[in-house]
């Protein structure tokens, strides 16, 4: 623990100390205002550290020390899958030949990178069981984006304006926030009594105006929408699109197939099923998988590939030949043309990819980084431990469930919704509230206090003081167990004395924060003494 205040690096140090010493130059120097535009040149020096080595590696150090993290600790998140993130992928992305490729290196000598992005592409098509992908989007949020100008696109092509997008109470807050920003307006759908989809709401709402309905199944209950075959016909029946938010893939890859169910786009949260570690803000990946109806309208750059073999970027300007469907389209069920059953009205221009693109989405061609990693582990796993990976997260589940439903802690965290689980659960702190004067908030706090970052809470916000666990693959029996043991302590302890939770954490490097006043008022700049 480290209680003193944050001092910045460059409160550090002493005049003249270096951590680095250059070498003597072995080239002629040059006066930079010989080169620069006089409106570039500085006019003082820049206040820059100056430190010894160890000066600096403790002071990072100790930085990375005051935040929880999974490597660290158990971080059982529910929605954000802070599944471990294998070292083997690291060393991959850090080869020199991916590392070092530049955006704007010419296709033509790039063409490793390339193909390892067309083979990602197909076993992410595979994988959503849709014949198409763009790794184009940043984020999860941003193939949301991306899937919602791609239905405005497929919609306008086909001569219609449509107004609404429906998404369901239990939606994770970036579905709705995306629908607002694509200039759509949210229309929620209700949540019947097993978790799932209303389907007499859906029907009642579902009308010649709804562009779309975005779900994600397994949906934020950590339940599965067994309806999903019909929820699909309600939509396609009036034309609208289906989307799939793929934050919970975690829970059905090699299972399940998003384009089985009848989903016309599916995004991927690489940083959660595929183990891109989580930016933290930085840079992410959300590739997307399309129908074929939808694949006219791709982002650009659409890679592509001749018949010789080699990869290109088609930006637009008229690659002849585009890619072949990477494979079968299926049918929600087997009955049925598939158009006709998909609502499929055929497009009034081209077909191949990308041909009436919605345009770009980003500059170049995507966070190269995060694609190394994500076929790393496709490639590390396969398609059989991919399902292994999937069953495993679920069995993790059930098993904690399993553990919390054990006298003293049931009674007052009950299961919000089901039975079972699949890869995360949601229960309802509300009887702890209730009877022992203890919120979400407070459990949640007091978990850091036995080492274990909190699970998300007051998410979905139709449960009642919600604590939303997912403990992936990744974690150990012992490891569910501490957890377990730990909340039916902190019960324990609540009920002879609320107020240590209540004012809880006290092993961290800082206690507890005024979250709404840091929101409000953020401090962003620090004086420098
Ligand atoms: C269910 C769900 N949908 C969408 C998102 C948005 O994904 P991203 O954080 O990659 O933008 C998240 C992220 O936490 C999520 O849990």
């Amino acid at each position: 623990m480290q209680r003193e205040a944050a001092v910045t690096i460059f409160e550090r140090g002493a005049p003249g100390r270096r951590a680095f010493q250059c070498p003597d130059l072995d080239v002629p120097a040059v006066d930079p205002a010989a080169l620069l535009p006089a409106h570039l040149l500085r006019a003082h020096e820049p206040r820059l550290p100056e430190v010894s080595e160890p000066e600096l590696v403790r002071h990072y150090v100790r930085l990375s020390k005051r935040n929880f993290d999974l490597d660290s600790g158990f971080y059982p998140l529910g929605s954000c899958t802070m599944k471990h993130n294998p070292r083997l992928h690291e060393r991959v992305a850090a080869l020199p030949g991916h590392a070092r490729l530049h955006p704007l290196q010419d296709p033509e000598r790039a063409q490793g990178a390339l193909e390892l992005m067309w083979n990602l592409q197909q076993a992410l098509a595979e994988i959503a069981g849709l014949p198409h992908v763009s790794l184009q989007p940043s984020a999860g949020s941003h193939g949301e984006l991306a899937g919602l100008l791609l239905t405005r696109a497929y919609h306008e092509d086909r001569g219609q304006t449509r107004h609404k997008v429906l998404t369901p109470d239990t939606a994770h807050g970036t579905n709705p926030a995306t629908v607002t920003m694509a200039g759509f307006q949210v229309v929620a759908l209700a949540t019947n009594p097993d978790g799932g989809i209303d389907l007499d709401d859906l029907r009642a709402k579902a009308d010649e105006d709804v562009a779309c309905l975005m779900l994600t199944n397994p949906n934020t209950l950590g339940l599965f929408d067994a309806n999903i075959v019909q929820i699909a016909e309600i939509v396609h029946g009036v034309g609208a699109t289906l989307y799939y938010d793929g934050a919970n893939l975690n829970a059905v890859m090699g299972l399940s197939r998003p384009g089985d169910m009848g989903f016309d786009i599916v995004h991927f949260n690489l940083h959660k099923s595929f183990t891109q570690p989580h930016g933290g803000g930085g840079p992410g990946s959300g590739p997307i998988a399309v129908s074929q109806r939808i694949a006219p309208y791709l982002p650009l750059p659409v890679l592509v590939r001749d018949a010789d073999g080699r990869f290109d970027l088609d930006d637009g300007g008229g690659v002849a030949e585009g890619p072949e469907p990477q494979i079968a389209e299926r049918a929600v069920t087997a009955e049925a043309p598939i158009g006709e059953r998909m609502g499929i009205v055929a497009s009034r221009n081209g077909t191949r990819p990308g041909s009436q693109s919605i345009g770009r989405l980003r500059g170049f061609q995507g966070n190269y980084g995060c694609f190394v990693r994500a076929y790393a582990y496709i490639c590390s796993l396969g398609a059989d431990g991919l399902k292994d990976a999937s069953e495993t997260a679920v069995l993790n589940a059930n098993y904690l469930l399993a553990r919390l439903r054990q006298h003293g802690v049931a009674e007052y965290l009950p299961l919000a919704y089901g039975q079972l689980c699949l890869h995360e659960f949601v229960l309802s702190g509300g009887p702890m509230k209730r009877e022992l004067g203890l919120k979400t908030l407070d459990l949640a706090k007091r978990l850091l206090d036995h080492g274990f970052h909190p699970p998300t809470v007051y998410f979905p916000l139709l449960v009642e003081e919600a604590l939303m666990v997912e403990p992936t693959e990744t974690e150990t029996r012992e490891t569910l167990d501490a957890f377990a043991d730990a909340i039916a302590a902190i019960l324990r302890e609540a009920a002879e004395d609320p107020e240590i939770a209540r004012n809880a954490p006290y092993t961290t490097p800082v206690r507890r924060l005024d979250e709404v006043a840091a929101a409000k008022n953020p401090v962003i700049r620090q004086e420098l003494k």
